[in-house]
């Protein structure tokens, strides 16, 4: 058995618990100073104070690691992304600086549908390799786990080939991947009118084979005006709830649809984006217990308004933070940049912003009882800070702090 003794940690930011944390429950993170932790193999055998954890055990037995004058905490949990498409879109991103919007570029053909062509085109091993490399820059900013979607295909073949790509990956890299299928991420020419025969598709002949090869836990779709309606949005839902997946849902990012009203409805695990939710929608996910993702590095990408993190924080609901990096609104995995923006424009406490991209990210992507959190039990998926407090992640503004990153007890990046 490999046995790791991390001792002597300036703060032990614990995020303990097994389920999301609710409004206040959020700003508090389970600090403890002068902390250390027991790893056995892949797994976390107790945390505490340096002092209590010296006393039980035999130091001689553990590899012994002094994090003196480091910050140590769970692995970040990406739980939204779209990591795995062919080309890109810097294009776009240039017209919208001049003044171009995302819906603009859409309607004329460009946004999502522009990337299928490419994403049609690569080859399994071509998506990824590309992956890879993405995983890579993932793990240097510390997340361990991340969320990512189909959704460039729009044809059976290649959104299968997207998620086959995701799980290849996720057998080889150390980073956990958890699979959504988004077939219904946008509408091509060929369906426009026809959004409900697209769906019946995707219901009965994409999904069972998602199924058959356990290539997706989650089902998502694109709710927005001009893309899928809330009508259809529950329809396709339902049913993908009745073939047992589990709901995400992109909703209420450019209109007022009533995304985060159809989310609790239909019991969806998350939401995401949610800038234009409504005040009933708020109050709605929290009652359902649906976790709010916000994706403020779309919103500024975009040059949008931010989500009302404060608002639905102090409303009591439970919020997680995420990238959604993608080729187009959002070509950003960045995760000091979401906690600047967490801070700076969404008036979130940094304990807040942290429990957001850790415990809560992780029940956004229903793995909450296994990471998330520095407890007995938990997998030993750890990052070391080069700093020894978490005040210095908004005040050493957009760099990357991270200096250690352990998964599954292993140190994979240092
Ligand atoms: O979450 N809003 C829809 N989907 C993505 C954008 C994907 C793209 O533009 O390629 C999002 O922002
Ligand atoms: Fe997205």
């Amino acid at each position: 058995m490999k046995k790791r003794y991390i001792r002597h940690a300036s703060e032990l930011v614990t995020c303990r618990g097994n389920a999301p944390k609710h409004g206040k429950e959020m700003s508090d993170v389970g600090i403890i100073k002068d902390g250390a932790v027991l790893i056995h193999d892949d797994k976390i055998v107790a945390v505490g104070t340096t002092e209590e954890l010296d006393q039980q055990i035999n130091k001689e037995e553990y590899e012994v690691i002094d994090a003196s004058g480091k910050v140590v905490m769970p692995g970040f949990v990406d739980s939204h992304t779209h990591f795995i498409f062919g080309g890109y879109r810097a294009d776009e991103f240039s017209w919208r600086l001049k003044g171009d919007s995302y819906m603009s570029i859409m309607e004329r053909g460009g946004g999502i549908n522009a990337t299928v062509i490419p994403t049609r085109e690569a080859t399994e091993e071509e998506l990824v390799e590309a992956g890879r490399e993405r995983l890579n820059r993932m793990l240097e900013f510390g997340v361990t786990t991340v969320e990512g979607k189909s959704g460039y295909g729009m044809d059976c073949e290649t959104e299968l080939k997207q998620l086959r790509a995701m799980k290849k990956l996720d057998e080889t890299h150390a980073v956990d991947i958890v699979r959504t299928f988004l077939g219904p991420h946008s509408v091509l020419p060929e369906w426009k009118g026809k959004e409900r025969e697209f769906l019946e598709e995707q219901l009965q002949v994409v999904m069972p084979k998602v199924k058959e090869e356990n290539l997706a836990e989650f089902a998502d779709i694109f709710t927005e005006k001009n893309v899928f309606n809330i009508e259809d949005s529950e329809y396709y839902l339902t049913k993908a709830k009745e073939m047992g997946f589990k709901l995400k849902i992109h909703a209420d990012e450019i209109y007022q649809l009533g995304g985060a009203e159809l989310a609790s409805r239909v019991g969806a695990v998350s939401a995401d984006h949610l800038l234009k939710a409504s005040d009933e929608g708020i109050h709605q996910m929290r009652d359902a217990g649906v976790i709010s993702t916000l994706l403020p590095a779309t919103a500024f990408c975009l040059k949008e308004e931010y989500a009302p993190g404060r608002k639905m924080i102090d409303e009591g609901c439970a919020v997680a933070i995420a990238s959604d990096l993608n080729p187009g609104s959002c070509f950003t995995n960045s995760i000091p940049l979401l906690v600047a923006l967490g801070c700076i424009y969404m008036n979130m406490s940094i304990e807040e912003v942290i429990t957001a991209l850790t415990i809560n990210g992780a029940a956004a992507v229903d793995r909450a009882d296994i990471v998330g959190s520095l407890e007995a039990g938990k997998q030993a998926d750890i990052i070391f800070l080069k700093f020894p407090s978490i005040h210095f992640m908004p005040y050493h503004t957009g760099i990357n702090l991270v200096e250690t990153v352990i998964k599954k007890g292993e140190t994979v990046y240092h």
